[in-house]
C-alpha cells in the first residue's frame, strides 16, 4: 500500500477549502476532512473535492453501538470516500460491524482505521476519570491489536509509536501520523511532533500535515517538501 501525504484541510467554510485547493495544479492532494467541514457543510463538500480527483480521509471517529455505526457506516461508503475512521474504545463487535457497513456490494470498501486513545487524553486523566489503570503506551498497543484482530487496515497514532504499532500488528497495518512540523516550523499546540523525513524513517504509511501546509505563505511548496522528504 503505498505511502502518502494527507493534507489536514481544518477550514470552517467551502469556500475556504476550495480557494485553498484552487493552490494545487500539478498534483491532487489526499485531503482529509474533519467534523468541522462535514457539520458545518455538509457530505456535499465530500462530493465536490471527490469530484476534483482528490482521495479523502473522511475523519469523523464514530463511537456508538454496533448496530447505528454499520448504518453510518454504510452511508459513508456511498459518499465513495477512500479512508475513514472510528474509536477503537467502541469494542470489537462495533468495529467489525463498521467493516461489514462500510463493504460495498461489489465488495470494495474504504480503509478502516481506529483511534486508540486520544492524543490529548493523558495517562492521569485515563486513569482518575475513565478508571483506566495500564499505562498509556500498553492501551494505545492494545487498541490497537484489537483493531487489527477485528480486520481493520490501522490506527491514528504518533509518528513516534509507529514502530511499536508496527511490531505489535504487523507491517502491513497502516499507522496514519499526525504532528507533523518542519524542524524550523512552529509547533503550535502539538506536542509530540516529528519531521516528515524521520516519520519515513520511522515507518509511518501515511502522515497527516494541516498548518505546516495550509498556514504557510506557498502552500503548494511546503506539500511538495512533505512529499520529497517523506515519499521520494
Ligand atoms: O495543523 P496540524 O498539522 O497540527 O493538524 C493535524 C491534524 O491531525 C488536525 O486535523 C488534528 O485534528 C489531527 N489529529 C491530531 N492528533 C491526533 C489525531 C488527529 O493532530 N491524535
Amino acid at each position: 500500500m503505498g505511502k502518502d501525504v494527507i493534507i489536514a484541510c481544518d477550514f470552517a467554510s467551502e469556500k475556504e477549502t476550495i480557494d485553498f485547493l484552487d493552490n494545487f495544479h500539478d498534483e491532487k492532494p489526499y485531503v482529509k476532512i474533519g467534523m468541522e467541514l462535514f457539520y458545518s457543510v455538509g457530505p456535499e463538500i465530500v462530493r465536490e473535492i471527490k469530484d476534483r480527483g482528490h482521495k479523502i480521509f473522511l475523519d469523523l471517529k464514530l463511537h456508538d453501538i454496533p448496530n447505528t455505526v454499520k448504518k453510518a457506516m454504510r452511508a459513508l461508503s456511498y459518499l465513495n470516500v477512500d479512508m475513514v475512521n472510528l474509536h477503537a474504545a467502541g469494542t470489537a463487535a462495533m468495529m467489525t460491524a463498521a467493516l461489514e457497513g462500510l463493504t460495498r456490494e461489489d465488495g470494495t470498501r474504504p480503509l478502516l482505521i481506529a483511534v486508540t486513545q486520544l492524543t490529548s487524553t493523558s495517562e492521569e486523566r485515563m486513569r482518575d476519570e475513565l478508571l483506566i489503570s495500564r499505562p498509556i503506551d500498553e492501551v494505545v498497543i492494545h487498541y490497537a491489536k484489537n483493531a487489527e484482530s477485528a480486520g481493520l487496515d490501522g490506527v491514528v497514532c504518533s509518528p513516534l509509536e509507529a514502530k511499536k504499532v508496527h511490531s505489535a500488528c504487523g507491517n502491513s497495518f497502516l499507522t496514519v501520523t499526525p504532528g507533523i512540523r518542519f524542524p524550523e516550523g512552529d509547533a503550535g499546540d502539538q506536542v509530540r511532533i516529528t519531521t516528515p523525513q524521520k516519520a519515513k524513517e520511522i515507518g509511518s504509511d501515511y502522515i497527516v500535515v494541516g498548518r505546516p501546509i495550509t498556514a504557510a505563505s506557498d502552500p503548494v511548496s511546503a506539500y511538495r517538501r512533505c512529499v520529497k522528504e517523506f515519499i521520494d
